[in-house]
């Protein structure tokens, strides 16, 4: 036991130095960083995004905080033939922009936003067989820029992933904010 704790604590050292490397928006202002967003693009190795991402749309992110500084994000996806609704919540970390939902094992950080056209929103993830990340490039309008798309295919080595697992979504129309299937995990 004695010989195994210094492994250990080195292994979470290094668990929390690869995560602090990610970069997150200096003086992040969660107050405007709340509304809606649409899911742009989207770049992750998690097996289940590899397999499905052709075939997936844009979809609504309704981002708001609690009083407690709580993130809650309310995903609007069409899937199949209808819209899903799914909701997260994550707890504000010592780190402004910095989140966690200890119990599903995610973290989020907010690498980069000017609040009104985008941001880029990493995740790390650890519930499923694996562990896998996420970078997804959230806009204010439907629109992207092809400079926007650049500066995002950009960040995609900067954390560990490659531009095949990149999914560029298209924009749906057929889900709009109110006229869900709740499927809230
Ligand atoms: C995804 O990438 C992260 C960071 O490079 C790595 O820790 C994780 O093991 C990878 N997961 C998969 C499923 O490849």
């Amino acid at each position: 036991m004695t010989a195994v704790l210094p492994s250990l604590a080195l292994a979470l050292l290094c668990l929390l130095q690869a995560r602090a490397e990610v970069p997150v928006q200096p003086g992040f202002n969660a107050e405007k960083f709340a509304g809606t967003w649409h899911v742009a693009a989207a770049v992750s190795n998690c097996s289940v995004f590899l397999k499905m991402k052709d075939g997936m749309k844009s979809s609504i992110a309704a981002i708001s905080f609690t009083p407690e500084g709580n993130l809650a994000m309310k995903l609007v996806w069409p899937l199949l033939d209808r819209c899903q609704e799914f909701e997260l919540l994550f707890q504000q970390s010592g780190q402004a922009g910095h989140y966690v939902a200890a119990q599903e094992k995610r973290d989020l950080c907010v690498m980069e936003t000017d609040y009104s056209h985008y941001a880029i929103v990493h995740e790390f993830q650890e519930n499923g067989p694996e562990p896998s990340t996420a970078l997804q490039l959230l806009t204010r309008e439907q629109d992207v820029s092809p400079q926007l798309l650049q500066k995002f295919k950009e960040l995609i080595p900067t954390v560990g992933l490659t531009k095949d697992m990149l999914a560029i979504l298209p924009k749906s129309g057929e889900c709009q904010e109110d006229q869900c299937t709740k499927a809230i995990r």
